[in-house]
């Protein structure tokens, strides 16, 4: 539990496992996750002005423009639970939105505790998202080879039929590693020159990888 609020920002390329990580971190340390990948995934589900509008961004693995996201983090951020700090997962992705997190952080009294960079490599991404299989109903995520649900192709949580996300095709997910590197990997530099970028290696199991991450989150909050 913590008794300040705590914001951690999780960077790393698409399939990373920022996701499964994020969800993780905020049940130990009872922050609020924060998916904004999630968010617009429940606006084009639910067919609002917004989903139409993000939906074909997504299917070609474009970023959503930063007004859109904007929207749905700010109504996010301000509710009671997001008061004690939050896991922002998949935003900041351009400069710009580093720059409102910032802006929207700091009229609450708060700023970036620490980005984590989970490190990577482009095959292991590949391979990540060519198995994942993803609960439409829960937002449940599941591998095919590494984290199978009990039964093939049906939700552990909700009993949902598991589905195959439409960007993680081959060539969308070409594309999304590649608007990652231009528009998102500068971020990196971004946390390194203010001190609170921390790098975590994302090979392993997910329970490695997650003892990993606390450390580090732990590390710099003790600094
Ligand atoms: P988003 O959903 O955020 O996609 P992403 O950043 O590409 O990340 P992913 O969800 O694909 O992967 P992840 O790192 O969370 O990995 P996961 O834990 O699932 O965004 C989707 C789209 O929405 C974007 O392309 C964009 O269009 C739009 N969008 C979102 N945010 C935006 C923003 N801020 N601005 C503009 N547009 C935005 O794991 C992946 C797989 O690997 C799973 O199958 C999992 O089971 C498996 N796995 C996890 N860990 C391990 C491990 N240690 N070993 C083996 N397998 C593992």
């Amino acid at each position: 539990m913590v008794t300040r609020a705590l914001d951690v920002v999780l960077l790393g390329p698409p399939g990373a496992g920022k996701g499964t990580q994020a969800k993780r971190l905020a049940s130990t340390l009872s922050l609020l996750h924060i998916s904004t990948g999630d968010l617009l995934r429940e606006e084009v589900a639910k067919n609002t002005p917004l989903g139409q509008e993000a939906a074909s961004y997504m299917q070609r693995g474009e970023l959503v423009p930063d007004d859109l996201v904007a929207k749905m983090l700010l109504a996010r951020l301000h509710t009671q639970q997001g008061l004690g700090g939050c896991v922002f997962d998949g935003y900041p992705r351009t400069q710009a939105q580093a720059d409102l997190l910032d802006q929207l952080l700091a009229e609450l009294g708060r700023r970036v505790d620490v980005a984590v960079y989970l490190e990577v490599p482009d095959e292991e991404v590949v391979a990540r998202l060519g198995g994942r299989r993803w609960c439409p109903q829960c937002g449940a995520v599941y591998h095919v080879r590494t984290q199978p649900p009990a039964r093939e192709g049906v939700c552990d949580v909700c009993g949902s039929e598991l589905v195959v996300r439409e960007d993680d095709r081959e060539e969308v997910i070409r594309q999304r590693l590649a608007v990652y590197r231009s528009h998102t990997e500068p971020l990196l530099a971004l946390y390194a020159q203010r001190g609170v970028l921390q790098r975590v290696d994302g090979l392993g199991t997910v329970e490695a990888i997650f003892a990993r991450l606390k450390e580090a989150v732990k590390g710099s909050v003790a600094r």
